[in-house]
């Protein structure tokens, strides 16, 4: 088939490609470049032996995504791109408004004029706001807590209710929880922008000796250790899940909404440990008060996803360590 992956060159979206492209899928990319470099076309190239296609345009402008369309007949598309830093989305919400949903409207509207009416989204478990009990499921009650959360289920709604028209549309959201790991090659991973809010690229910095020490956001929070506990997934078990759903949206109409996680939940410090044993250095850190909006526990069931797409987490947290670190090492 042939795919459109939004937000090609970033994070997940990368290791997205790369999935696709070993399971023979033809990958046309569109991204902006606001948050990933254009050589990562060149890595995803040396770790496949295979092209993408790539158009450098901006989904805010409905105009520079027209080309993908004209030239292409598009099986489904694979949403990725938007902008995803809860602190800026606080500070700046018209930026994350205008890009994630005007994006998602003008990327909806070509869909619809080229008749390409599959769509898998990148949503995120932080759609369920600050939940009641853990493991989370797929039908527990929604709720956001911040701009950035609300574009995720702003989307959410949008791409669903166009399945209430139209039932040749077809949507698959998945809500990711904590992707971390990194490519084995040592070729893709994760290079946020100056000081990482979240806790992996925090602990590479440390690791580098870029920053002096971890601040532990709360050692008081009601879970084994106090600290908070989260759901981190390989981001390649990650890209998997888009391969499946692809399947699943070309076999089923509607809306289909799975999380993608592994099921189990380990906390800032089991994390910091784990890093410890992958790489033999020590993460010096410190207990730092809660940080605002934090929750204590956040970990999947990924039943869902298992029974309806086929698809389970393989790598363990020992591997995402592994996996963050060579990328790390190599290009930090
Ligand atoms: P990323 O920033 O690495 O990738 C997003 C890509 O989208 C970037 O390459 C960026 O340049 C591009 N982009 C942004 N705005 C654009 C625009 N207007 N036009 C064209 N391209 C644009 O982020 P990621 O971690 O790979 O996340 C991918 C998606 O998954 C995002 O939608 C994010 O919200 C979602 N998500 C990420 C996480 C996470 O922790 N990384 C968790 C849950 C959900
Ligand atoms: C994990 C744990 C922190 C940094 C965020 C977004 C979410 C999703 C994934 C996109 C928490 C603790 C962190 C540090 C720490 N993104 N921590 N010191 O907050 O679960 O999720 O990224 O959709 O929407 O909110 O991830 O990595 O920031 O934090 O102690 O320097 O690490 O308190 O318990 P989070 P995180």
């Amino acid at each position: 088939m042939k795919i459109l992956v939004t937000g090609g060159t970033g994070y997940i979206g990368s290791h997205a490609c790369v999935e696709l492209l070993q399971k023979g899928h033809e990958v046309v990319v569109f991204d902006n470049l606001y948050n990933s470099k254009r050589d990562v076309l060149d890595k995803i190239r040396e770790i496949t032996g295979k092209e993408v296609i790539f158009y450098k345009a901006d989904m805010r402008d409905k105009e520079s995504m027209r080309p993908v369309f004209e030239e292409h007949t598009l099986d489904a598309v694979i949403h990725f791109a938007g902008l995803k830093a809860v602190g800026e989305s606080v500070e700046r919400p018209l930026l994350y408004y205008q890009n994630n949903i005007t994006g998602t409207l003008n990327l909806c509207e070509l869909m619809n004029e080229y008749q390409c009416r599959r769509i898998i989204f990148s949503s995120s478990a932080t759609v369920y706001g600050s939940p009641e009990t853990v493991p989370i499921r797929e039908d527990f009650p929604l709720g956001t807590t911040n701009p950035y959360g609300s574009t995720k289920l702003m989307q959410e709604r949008i791409l669903s209710d166009l399945c209430v028209p139209d039932r040749e549309w077809s949507v698959v959201l998945l809500r990711y929880f904590n992707p971390i790991g990194a490519h084995e090659s040592g070729l893709l991973g994760e290079s946020p922008n100056g000081i990482p809010n979240n806790l992996m690229p925090y602990i590479m910095q440390v690791a580098l000796g870029k920053l002096p020490e971890l601040g532990v956001f709360g050692d008081d929070y009601d879970t084994p250790d106090g600290t908070g506990v989260r759901d981190y997934i390989h981001v390649v078990d990650l890209a998997r899940g888009h391969v499946n759903a692809i399947e699943k949206a070309v076999s089923s109409a509607g809306v289909h909404i799975y999380n993608l996680g592994t099921g189990n939940g380990y906390s800032v410090l089991e994390l910091v440990r784990a890093f410890e044993e992958a790489s033999g250095l020590t993460i010096p850190y410190s207990v730092k008060p809660r940080r605002a909006g934090d929750i204590a526990a956040s970990y999947a069931d990924p039943g869902k996803a298992k029974e309806e797409l086929g698809w389970e987490a393989e790598y363990d947290l020992a591997r995402m360590c592994q996996d963050s670190w060579r990328y790390a090492r190599h290009n930090f």
